[in-house]
């Protein structure tokens, strides 16, 4: 029987190259993601199978893995991003509340929306897909290299991730499951940056690496499905960076 692998965000630019390299291994894939339409179109260019969830609601991730029907083999947490990016909602109107508590709450909703869409999703993704795996199993969760550099929500939350999963593999270690975290440097040809990415900063951030070229989701798809291989047994518990040398570890 082929191995089920779930990709959350796989409608999204990387997590479809995941599901793509899975798909094309002969593993049976299921993406998620919350626009319907783009994720029917990743289905039909990946052939992998759909299911419309978000996995920052409780409610939708229950039901997401009661339909699967059976334990997954490859978790991939891929859904995510910076939620700075997303279109800001407009300034409350109540003339009544203070300047201060109003700029203060938006920067509580600004924390909590990145938390929600990058750190809870791969915890409910985990917590509900675990219970069930078997020996062999892999989970991989995403952070990014902004966790290096954690002064905004979005760092902070990925920072959270990578930690969160290295104690994840010492839980899971004993029952034969691996856990690592993949964090891309600057990918191009996602969705990531809303189409908001200057020319000056995409030069900065490729001009930052070694190899002088932007990622792409193909690298990122690449250590993924390795670290879902049975050559990868004995690699649990870390942070594997994919970046072009834009952020090193010794
Ligand atoms: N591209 C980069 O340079 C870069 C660098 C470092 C880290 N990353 C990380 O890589 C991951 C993939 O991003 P990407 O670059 O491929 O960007 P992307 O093209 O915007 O893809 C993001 C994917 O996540 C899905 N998603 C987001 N929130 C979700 C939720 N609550 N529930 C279900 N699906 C959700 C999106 O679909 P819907 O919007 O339809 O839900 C989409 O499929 C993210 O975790 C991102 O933070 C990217």
């Amino acid at each position: 029987m082929p191995r089920l692998v779930l990709v959350t965000g796989g409608s999204g630019g990387i997590g479809s190259a995941v599901a793509q390299r899975f798909v094309g291994s002969g593993d049976d894939v299921v993406i998620t993601g919350r626009d319907a339409d783009r994720l029917a179109r990743a289905a039909e260019a990946t052939n992998a199978r759909p299911v419309v969830c978000d996995v920052a609601r409780p409610h939708d991730v229950a039901d997401l893995v009661a339909g699967l029907g059976r334990p997954v083999d490859v978790v991939v947490g891929m859904a995510g991003g910076n939620t700075g990016f997303d279109d800001a909602a407009p300034a409350p109107s109540d003339a009544d509340t203070p300047a201060e508590a109003d700029r203060l709450a938006a920067a509580a909703d600004a924390w909590r929306a990145n938390l929600d869409a990058n750190l809870i999703s791969t915890v409910l993704t985990v917590e509900a897909t675990l219970p069930q795996m078997r020996e062999g199993s892999s989970i991989i969760t995403v952070g990014s290299i902004g966790a290096e550099y954690a002064g905004s929500s979005y760092g902070v939350a990925k920072a959270a991730v990578q930690a969160w999963t290295a104690g994840l593999s010492a839980k899971v270690g004993p029952r034969g499951i691996t856990a690592n975290c993949i964090a891309p440097g600057f990918i191009d040809e996602t969705g990531y940056f809303r189409g908001k990415l200057s020319v000056e900063r995409r030069e900065r951030l490729i001009g930052a690496t070694h190899d002088k070229r932007a990622g792409l989701p193909a690298d990122v798809a690449g250590l993924t499905w390795f670290l879902a291989s049975p050559q990868a047994r004995h690699v649990t518990g870390q942070t594997l960076h994919v970046n072009g040398g834009a952020h090193t570890t010794r």
